[in-house]
């Protein structure tokens, strides 16, 4: 507990007997580190905001945690004890280390779904973003002290992996893949797009292959058989590199009978309807379109296999909150489902949530290159990966493999913050060359501040001593320092509980460019002793802050650049 923040809180509600005290943090530290805003209460005293802030200071009288309280027109404005601020807070930083923003392990269990891919298809720029944010978001809230289910969705079956079943066993010739295998698979896939157009038959032959399958014809499944173990070999990669995990997979084609089912049954206690041999879900009273459940073949569609997953997930899981990470092109879909699992009398409805994220876009186009393919993850690691090369050898002389190493820390590095930057439900335009610049509101920005710190401790070449005199960061950039590193704790819970890994990448900017401040205005090694001390110790807490904070991110935090 921030026993600053409480002392403050405390007087209030002893003066005030409100309740709940709201507290803010101005903006500029020099008007004090808390502001209580008086308006509230004028109603009820008949007395302006600005007489109340005055009335309320005059019965202040400093504490441990608090030295001053100052009217500032309508707010009553805290200041704390500097000293002992900096003191806990250091020393705070230093206990705790890795751990320090981290919340105890609470009871409350949070399933995230993330990735989900179609494996018709290599993972592209969209998919990037999903797991991104599904990797940040499993950190975040895990840090927060929850416990957290990763899972992922592969949707195997339907149209999309029928055509390029279909297309490698008519021009495959039973080729082994001669490209990435999963890069392989949704080729056959974009070659039966293309020559679908001069031949319409072929759409009919990928529908009788789909139901070859669903009927578990031998042939069929052994070429899917096959065919899936390449696109997961392909996957596993992409993964690797991106750092996806996830503790439980599920797969479309082992639940979507099941799903089939729960809807025949609905049907039958009539919360579905018929319609035209189909069966619906009338949603008319929640004011969305009506959804189809089942087709009037009776095979089933993309919603059919959901409405069984998320059932599957209560059953196995039992969990709090239950998030889909999905493209917001599918807001209609989780309206509906959430909706329909409402209708079969499923309490634990209300605890799905769809977490949507927006679109990229890249300078050339709609997600797609100049050559008009879409932009698949594994190449836009690989750019990321020479783009920093090129940046790393422009400023040192090392060897290949050292460079290699650095170049994925900073490549992926940069990929990864400028796309958790914006909000998640933000569409933006992404920048390969702005995103690796080492200035501007950039991952290597941040890296590099926390890379320069490590090189002054590398120079300094002795233990750091927090036994420091914290009196002597009386500068206002020490002072914004050590408020920020104060914030931490309070900062990621508030990424937790939105859902915001972008918080985080503004704050880290934020502590970088601070940091940058106070080093150039500031010197550490270059001053007298117990001040080198003490701005050591600072500059250690910032290094493990940063560190903190991007990996929260996924994001590593090299120590040279
Ligand atoms: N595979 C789907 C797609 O790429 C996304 C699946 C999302 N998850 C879910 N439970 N529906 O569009």
């Amino acid at each position: 507990m921030d026993k600053f923040r409480q002392d403050a809180i405390n007087f209030l509600k002893t003066e005030t007997k409100l309740k709940d005290i709201p507290l803010e943090i101005p903006p500029d530290p020099k008007m004090g580190d808390y502001a209580f805003p008086c308006f509230a209460l004028s109603k009820q005293l008949k007395k302006s905001p600005n007489d109340i802030a005055k009335d309320i200071a005059a019965k202040f009288r400093p504490t441990e945690y608090l030295s001053e309280a100052k009217p500032t027109g309508p707010y009553l404005n805290f200041f704390v004890n500097q000293n002992l601020l900096r003191e806990t807070t250091l020393k705070d930083i230093q206990k705790h280390k890795e751990k320090y923003g981290s919340k105890k392990s609470k009871d409350e269990k949070i399933m995230i779904e993330y990735s989900s891919p179609n494996t018709n298809k290599a993972q592209h720029l969209g998919h990037v973003r999903n797991n991104l944010l599904g990797i940040a978001l499993s950190n975040i809230l895990e840090f927060s002290g929850y416990k957290v289910i990763k899972t992922c969705l592969m949707n195997d079956k339907g149209m999309g992996v029928a055509k390029s079943m279909l297309a490698y066993r008519l021009w495959g010739n039973n080729q082994e893949p001669d490209i990435k295998s999963d890069h392989f698979v949704a080729k056959w896939y974009i070659e039966f797009g293309s020559r679908a157009k001069d031949d319409p038959e072929l759409e009919d032959k990928a529908k009788q292959l789909n139901k070859l399958f669903e009927e578990g014809d031998p042939k069929t499944i052994e070429l899917w058989k096959k065919m899936s173990k390449w696109v997961y070999d392909g996957y596993d990669i992409t993964y690797k590199r991106l750092g996806c995990v996830f503790d439980k997979i599920y797969y479309e084609t082992r639940i979507y009978k099941k799903g089939k089912d729960i809807v025949a049954k609905g049907l039958k206690q009539g919360i579905f309807e018929e319609d035209e041999g189909a069966v619906i879900a009338n949603l008319e009273k929640f004011k969305i379109p009506n959804k189809v459940l089942l087709k009037s073949d009776g095979t089933s569609l993309y919603i059919t296999q959901d409405i069984y997953l998320a059932e599957l997930k209560e059953k196995e899981f039992g969990v709090d909150r239950s998030i889909y990470v999905v493209a917001s092109e599918q807001n209609l879909h989780f309206q509906q489902l959430f909706v329909i699992l409402k209708l079969l009398g499923h309490k634990w409805a209300k605890k799905c949530y769809h977490l949507i994220y927006g679109m990229i876009n890249l300078p050339e186009g709609k997600m797609k290159s100049r050559e008009g393919t879409v932009v698949n993850a594994d190449d836009l690691m690989d750019d990321m990966e020479k783009l920093a090369e090129t940046e790393i050898k422009k400023r040192h002389d090392l060897p290949e493999d050292e460079i290699k190493r650095r170049a994925v820390q900073i490549g992926i590095g940069a990929l990864k913050f400028y796309i958790l930057k914006y909000e998640p439900a933000k569409d933006f335009l992404y920048n390969p060359k702005e995103s690796i610049s080492f200035e501007g509101e950039t991952g290597p920005y941040v890296q590099y501040a926390h890379a320069r710190i490590c090189s002054i401790f590398r120079k300094y070449g002795k233990d750091i001593d927090y036994d420091a005199d914290y009196s002597l960061l009386n500068s206002d950039y020490e002072k914004k320092l050590v408020i920020l590193l104060k914030q931490f704790p309070g900062l990621i819970n508030d990424s937790a509980e939105h859902y915001k890994p972008s918080m985080i990448c503004h704050y880290l900017l934020n502590l970088a460019q601070q940091f940058n401040e106070f080093y150039h205005n500031c010197p550490i090694l270059r001053a007298e002793e117990d001040v080198m001390k003490a701005r050591l110790a600072l500059a250690d807490s910032v290094r493990q802050v940063l560190k903190n904070g991007l990996a929260l991110l996924g994001i590593e935090a090299p120590e040279e650049m």
